[in-house]
């Protein structure tokens, strides 16, 4: 596998999407392959997917209905999309991937962690990001981010079940420091890119593969 899988974690309103669509940018610019995705989606198939799971009005939904649809959409994204990506060599940049799930469905929905983490495994087929960046916010400066959005399903969760994945996606970290870099997002979104393209930096010269990727 010559592929890169770079993925963004974090609580809603932290910043993934900005950060991922600017380092997406930055490592187009220096000359690699590039794919961005996102989680819940990045397929057809996924996205309808998606639709189902951020609707507002399904607050029926089970957790386990939702912890099944969100393997399934990874289950299809993985193979359909990031798998093939990587074995051309490209960087794959994720918005949310399998952590989402262990902290969501393992620690705010209190499925159990590693009961998750057993799923996830099944449906990424062994595949681990090289890197991973959580972009630390409090719950509360997130939401103040969001302001009037029309919150979806997920967002529409009480506080404590944020800070459960809070503290959950802050647990994981700390037995992965090699693969999951803590970003504090409480600052600017050109300081929190100026510290994810270092972390990024680092990796890939670390690794040996800024040359190997690189077009000519
Ligand atoms: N560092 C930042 N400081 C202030 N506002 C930000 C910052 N990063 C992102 N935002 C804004 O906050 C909102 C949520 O950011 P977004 O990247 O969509 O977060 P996420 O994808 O983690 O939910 C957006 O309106 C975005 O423009
Ligand atoms: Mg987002």
């Amino acid at each position: 596998m010559r592929g890169i899988l770079i993925t963004f974690e974090g609580v809603e309103g932290s910043g993934k999407s900005t950060q991922a669509e600017l380092l997406g940018e930055y490592l187009k610019q220096s000359g690699f392959d590039v794919i961005l995705s996102r989680e819940p989606g990045g397929t057809q198939i996924g996205e309808q997917i998606r639709n189902i799971l951020l609707n507002p009005e399904y607050q029926q939904m089970d957790a386990r209905t939702e912890l099944f649809l969100y393997l399934a959409c990874r289950n299809q994204h993985v193979r359909e999309k990031i798998l093939p990506a990587l074995k051309m060599g490209k960087v794959v940049i994720l918005d949310r991937f399998a952590d989402s799930s262990a902290a969501y469905q393992g620690c705010g929905r209190e499925l159990g962690e590693k009961f998750v983490s057993r799923l996830n495994k099944l449906v990424t087929a062994g595949l681990k990001p090289h890197l991973t960046i959580l972009i630390n916010v409090p719950v509360d400066v997130g939401y103040e981010r969001k302001g009037t959005a029309i919150l979806d399903r997920m967002e529409k969760e009480e506080v404590k079940f944020h800070e459960r994945v809070r503290n959950g996606y802050l647990r994981m970290a700390r037995r992965a420091t090699g693969r999951i870099k803590v970003v504090p997002g409480n600052r600017s979104p050109e300081e929190v890119q100026s510290d994810i393209r270092a972390l990024v930096d680092s990796f890939l010269s670390g690794k040996g593969r800024r040359k190997k990727c690189k077009k000519e």
